[in-house]
């Protein structure tokens, strides 16, 4: 199977490292984007020798970014080609088009990496279908904020120096808005409806809140009340909407997600006849990212190919009632959904919907403030 790579940053290495050391698959050539990257013979600047090659079956994305990442792919398509991609973003945004065209040229698109970096999530939601529908699904989706809050819990730090550390590491990019202001999730939550319900929620809809402006004092409260906080996407498929968030929440110690720490990912699906099941390791990362990349290769050379799936858009709607806590400079903007207050900026609110929470912080335009749910 011959294959066409594009983008040779940090997944993109594993991905041909990985590739090389197979019998079967073979990378043709190499879309680079600067003269220093030319190190290997099948390196190239010119995308239309991978694009218009007819030897190459299978274009793997990873390069990141909507555009031309995007183009790129849907021009692969229309060649006849395969595609793998890593980039949530670019697919959360462009899924519609881009799975219109793969079913008109009868060719599949694979995403495995785009969730959970090395966990076969996309797969387990692939065998479950086979018997289940999914009723719905949580997690933790991002190992840059998982990280952050691990170590604020166990050494009582404070969020700024850790985010520093975790660029340092290179766990967080320079510009790291994407993992902290949750969105990174936000993609991943919407990609696993797709898989998951068959439908997809309309991404601006899904009511987003990162980990910014935690402190530690916000932390210190969850463990008075013995709880700790990750940040969890999760979604439920309601029938004619889905219910879909991305937020802190403050969970029960003895939860399962509340004890998967560092840069580890975990995420629970629940189905009918198998119950809740977990899937954890390794959410990012060269290798196992690459890993989960070339899966879906060899899915696509024995023929596994995924379904070409048309997902009709679905309506988000969180209408269940719930306790958020809420740190803010003014908290009088909140007295109407106050239930006990916790210290001059900080409350548990009474039960109200995450809905009607939504509205009310954007109606404040509270763009500075900390909220978490409160598990049950
Ligand atoms: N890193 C992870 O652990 C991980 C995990 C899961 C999913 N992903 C996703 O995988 C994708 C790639 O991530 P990454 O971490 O490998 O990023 P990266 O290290 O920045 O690699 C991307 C590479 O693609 C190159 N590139 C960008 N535009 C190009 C173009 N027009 N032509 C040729 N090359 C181009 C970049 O070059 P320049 O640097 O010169 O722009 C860079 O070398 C992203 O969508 C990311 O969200 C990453």
């Amino acid at each position: 199977m011959k294959i066409g790579l594009l983008g040779h940053g940090v997944v993109g290495k594993g991905v041909s490292r990985i590739c090389d050391a197979s019998e079967i698959l073979q990378i043709k050539r190499i879309l680079v984007k600067d003269d220093w990257e030319l190190t290997d013979p099948r390196c190239t600047q010119n995308v239309q020798e991978i694009l218009d090659d007819p030897e190459i079956d299978v274009v793997v994305e990873c390069m990141g970014g909507i555009e031309p990442a995007r183009s790129f792919l849907m021009k692969a398509l229309q060649n006849g080609k395969h595609i793998v991609t890593s980039n949530k973003k670019m697919l959360a945004n462009c899924s519609k088009e881009l799975f219109a065209e793969a079913k008109k040229n009868n060719v599949s698109i694979h995403y495995e990496a785009t969730c959970g970096g090395g966990i076969p999530w996309m797969a387990s939601l692939e065998r479950i279908l086979r018997i289940d529908p999914i009723d719905s699904f949580r997690g933790i989706f991002n190992g840059t904020t998982n990280y952050i809050l691990s170590r604020m819990d166990e050494e009582s730090l404070e969020f700024e120096p850790l985010l520093k550390e975790a660029q340092k590491l290179g766990y967080a990019e320079q510009n790291p808005s994407d993992d902290i202001d949750g969105m990174d999730v936000r993609y991943k939550v919407a990609l696993s409806c797709m898989k998951a319900f068959k439908v997809m929620p309309v991404l601006e809809e899904i009511p987003t809140y990162g980990i910014r402006y935690i402190q530690k004092k916000d932390l210190d409260y969850a463990k008075s009340q013995g709880m700790t906080c990750k940040l969890v996407g999760r979604a439920v498929n309601d029938g004619k909407c889905i219910q879909a968030s991305v937020m802190p929440v403050f969970l029960k110690k003895e939860d399962v997600l509340a004890n998967v720490s560092m840069n580890f990912n975990a995420i629970e699906s629940d189905s009918p006849t198998l119950g809740k099941a977990v899937f954890t390791g390794q959410g990012a990362g060269s290798l196992p990212t690459a890993h989960a990349v070339v899966q879906d290769i060899y899915d696509i050379a024995y023929n596994e190919a995924m379904d070409t799936v048309d997902a009709a858009i679905a309506p988000v709607v969180n209408n269940k009632e719930k306790t958020f806590y809420l740190r803010t400079v003014n908290l009088s903007l909140y007295e109407a959904v106050c239930k006990e207050k916790i210290d001059e900026n900080t409350c548990l609110t009474k039960k109200i919907t995450l809905d009607e929470l939504h509205a009310l912080i954007g109606k404040n335009e509270d763009k500075d403030l900390f909220v978490a749910e409160v598990q049950e």
